[in-house]
């Protein structure tokens, strides 16, 4: 049992938060399939939820699940992300918080936010801080190894010290983007280092390697992995590979994206949620194409739902 703040998870396991992915349509449909121990948000921009922007708003709408979620915050000012964290905690029912401290993309580094804040270790202690003072919710914060250099064991005390509930650490340095393997290496000094829960996260695709490094640390976030096979959680928590219903799965997928989104977003997401599934399906390219080619969002469920007929 993975403890966090207050909050009990039934598995150690946690969807990783992931632009344009980790929508209410995947985490949906991960809670329905089940296992999973939390989930995690897009990241949300402190300064669009401090303001109430009406896009931010609909990203963040609530709808009940029975595994826990956790809403990513991301931002460079202390007082943005406490406002943010506060609005959430008065207003919402995310079950936790947690502060996006990974994210590569130049444009949120120049900003100071994301990864931007592992270069800036008194300006990283202020926000934790300031937004462990405005939440009674459990406070998660997600980290990489470093900018361009190893500076985890830093980065983590002081997150630590400042009243974060857990730390999830992405086993590689901002300036390796996604390239090379993750440093899993790293997990166990790490973990002996830390007294709050040490997420691990990092290319975990398949129920073994991530038995494997449950062993290692406290709980593990899957990214990449959950979207390339579904269901993953389902399987960990079995201890065992599940029956895969694929059918089911795209089925379900398609529905949700319709009820979601308008007609003129339904393919791209279709396309975005879909494209990971070649990585658990080897030989699978072909369909992959298809999908690709596809004009509309018709073309491709059909496509899809005859490539994976109901079980
Ligand atoms: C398309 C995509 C979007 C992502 N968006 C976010 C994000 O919004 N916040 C964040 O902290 N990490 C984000 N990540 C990083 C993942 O949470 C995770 O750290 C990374 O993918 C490594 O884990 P994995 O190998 O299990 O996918 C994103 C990753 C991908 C592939």
């Amino acid at each position: 049992m993975l403890q966090i703040g207050n909050l009990q998870l039934a598995q150690p396991t946690v969807l990783a938060p992931m632009a344009g992915l980790t929508d209410r349509v995947l985490r949906q449909l991960m809670d329905e399939i089940g296992g999973c121990g939390a989930m995690v948000s897009e990241m949300i921009a402190a300064e669009g939820l401090r303001r109430r922007n009406r896009r931010t708003m609909e990203m963040i709408a609530g709808f009940s699940t029975r595994s826990p979620q956790f809403i990513q915050l991301f931002g460079a000012k202390p007082e943005a992300l406490a406002e943010a964290a506060a609005i959430v905690s008065a207003e919402t029912g995310y079950a936790g918080i947690d502060v996006n401290m990974g994210c590569p993309v130049p444009k949120v580094v120049r900003s100071g936010a994301g990864s931007g804040l592992l270069q800036d270790v008194p300006r990283l202690a202020q926000v934790v801080g300031a937004v462990r003072r405005s939440t009674p919710l459990p406070l998660t914060v997600k980290v990489r190894l470093g900018f361009n250099q190893v500076n985890v064991t830093e980065t983590t005390r002081v997150i630590e010290q400042e009243g974060a509930d857990a730390v999830a650490v992405h086993f590689r340095l901002r300036s390796d983007g996604y390239k090379g393997s993750a440093r899993w290496e790293l997990a166990a000094a790490l973990k002996e280092s830390l007294r709050i829960p040490l997420l691990g996260n990092g290319d975990i695709m398949t129920l073994d390697f991530a038995l494997e490094k449950l062993r290692l640390v406290d709980g593990v976030l899957i990214g990449r992995g959950a979207l390339a096979n579904p269901f993953l959680f389902r399987e960990i928590a079995g201890r065992e590979t599940a029956e895969r219903d694929w059918g089911g799965y795209v089925r379900r997928l398609a529905d949700l994206i319709a009820e979601h989104y308008p007609e003129r977003k339904r393919l791209g997401k279709l396309k975005a949620f879909t494209r990971f599934l070649v990585l658990s399906r080897p030989g699978t390219r072909s369909w992959k194409r298809r999908i690709f080619l596809s004009q509309d969002f018709r073309e491709a469920r059909g496509f899809l739902e005859e490539t994976f007929p109901c079980a």
